[in-house]
């Protein structure tokens, strides 16, 4: 598929840094592309058993040919940028757009002063919220304003369009998920811009014509860091009990959970377009899953629990994440 969009269904950390890197080893794109918010978002990949905890560079720099690119949409803080490029050793293939809008020391300083954002939002203190609200007022500085970015920058709409127009692979990352935008989310427990795939498209250049597909990540239950209602919660108890505990890639906060939403997923399905699902983590619900490849293996109670997904939404379960590892997945491409 020439373009395709990964995006997430719920409040974030689905998974979606896995998905992007095994469709990446997969579909071996020419391009990896960074849409959504900045360093809010935190990626976890683990490659050969090494975890990379990614907030800045594309998800998909695990194969090794693929040119990177972050969108205008996306927020630069120079350092963790610089700090993720020397730990990918990604410098001769990563590109920046010149209207990447730049993190200041004064937007993490407010963000994280803030009583409404940090205290009552429940934001990431990445600086993200205050930075794209100077952007609004058009007063934030661009990637192209930065001597020290000035070898990274180009122009990734064009460089974006010219690959899709040759017939090339193309391969847009969502960052947060869902119910974390602005717009369609639990306002005002959301983050500071629209998430969904039709804004993927516009961090990066793309129109909505030129995308083939858009596939949601759903992990097999919900979790959500930060405020805002959250449908079914567990006790943390509960939660430790079940294996669902998590502790958030950035902030190293404990994520809420609860079991998975039907009626979240069907209506993120329709909110986002998507044509594709996958669905991550199903070995921590049913743990006999762990490490299986292929869908006949899978114990009885997943099984119903996929068709379910695909009754209710409407479209396929394409991959299941049975694992972190990149190729700790079921592909149902592989079944036909
Ligand atoms: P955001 O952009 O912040 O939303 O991140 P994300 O969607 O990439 O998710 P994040 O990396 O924050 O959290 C997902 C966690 O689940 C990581 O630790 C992954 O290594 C792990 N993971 C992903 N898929 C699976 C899976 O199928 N099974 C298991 N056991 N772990 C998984
Ligand atoms: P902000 O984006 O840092 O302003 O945070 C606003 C809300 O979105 C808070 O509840 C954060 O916890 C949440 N959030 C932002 N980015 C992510 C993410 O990548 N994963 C999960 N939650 C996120
Ligand atoms: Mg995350």
């Amino acid at each position: 598929m020439p373009c395709e969009i990964v995006v997430g269904g719920f409040f974030g950390d689905e998974g979606k840094g896995k998905i992007i890197s095994y469709l990446a080893s997969r579909d071996k794109p020419v391009i990896v592309a960074r849409a959504g918010v900045g360093t809010n978002a935190g990626h976890t990949v683990v490659v050969n058993g090494k975890p990379f905890k990614l907030r800045q560079i594309p998800s998909g720099f695990t194969y090794e040919k693929a040119r990177l690119l972050i969108g205008p949409g996306v927020l630069i803080n120079p350092e963790i940028f610089f700090k993720e490029v020397e730990e990918t050793n990604c410098k001769d293939r990563i590109g920046i757009d010149y209207q990447c809008g730049v993190i200041e020391k004064k937007h993490i300083e407010e963000d994280r002063g803030s009583s409404h954002l940090h205290g009552k939002i429940g934001s990431t203190g990445s600086g993200c919220g205050p930075a794209n609200a100077e952007r609004v007022l058009r007063k934030l500085k661009l990637a192209k304003d930065l001597p020290e970015l000035q070898p990274y920058l180009t122009d990734v709409s064009l460089e974006i369009n010219e690959a899709i127009d040759r017939g090339d692979t193309v391969l847009v990352e969502g960052t947060q998920g869902t119910y974390l935008s602005l717009y369609h989310g639990t306002y005002p427990f959301v983050t500071s811009k629209d998430v969904c795939a039709a804004a993927a498209c516009s961090d990066v250049g793309i129109g909505p014509t030129k995308v083939d597909d858009v596939i949601i990540v759903f992990k097999a239950y919900v979790t959500r860091v930060g405020a805002g209602p959250l449908e079914g919660e567990l006790s943390e108890e509960e939660a430790k009990k079940r294996g669902w505990l998590e502790i958030a890639t950035v902030t190293g906060r404990k994520r809420r959970s609860a079991p998975f939403n039907f009626k979240l997923a069907k209506r993120a399905v329709m909110l986002n377009g998507a044509t594709q699902i996958a669905i991550t983590k199903i070995d921590i619900v049913f743990p006999d899953a762990r490490g299986v490849s292929n869908y006949d293996e899978l114990p009885v109670e997943a099984k119903n629990f996929i068709e379910k997904v695909e009754k209710e939404t409407g479209i396929p379960v394409t991959l299941i994440g049975t694992g972190p590892g990149i190729n700790e997945i079921i592909d149902r491409r592989n079944e036909k």
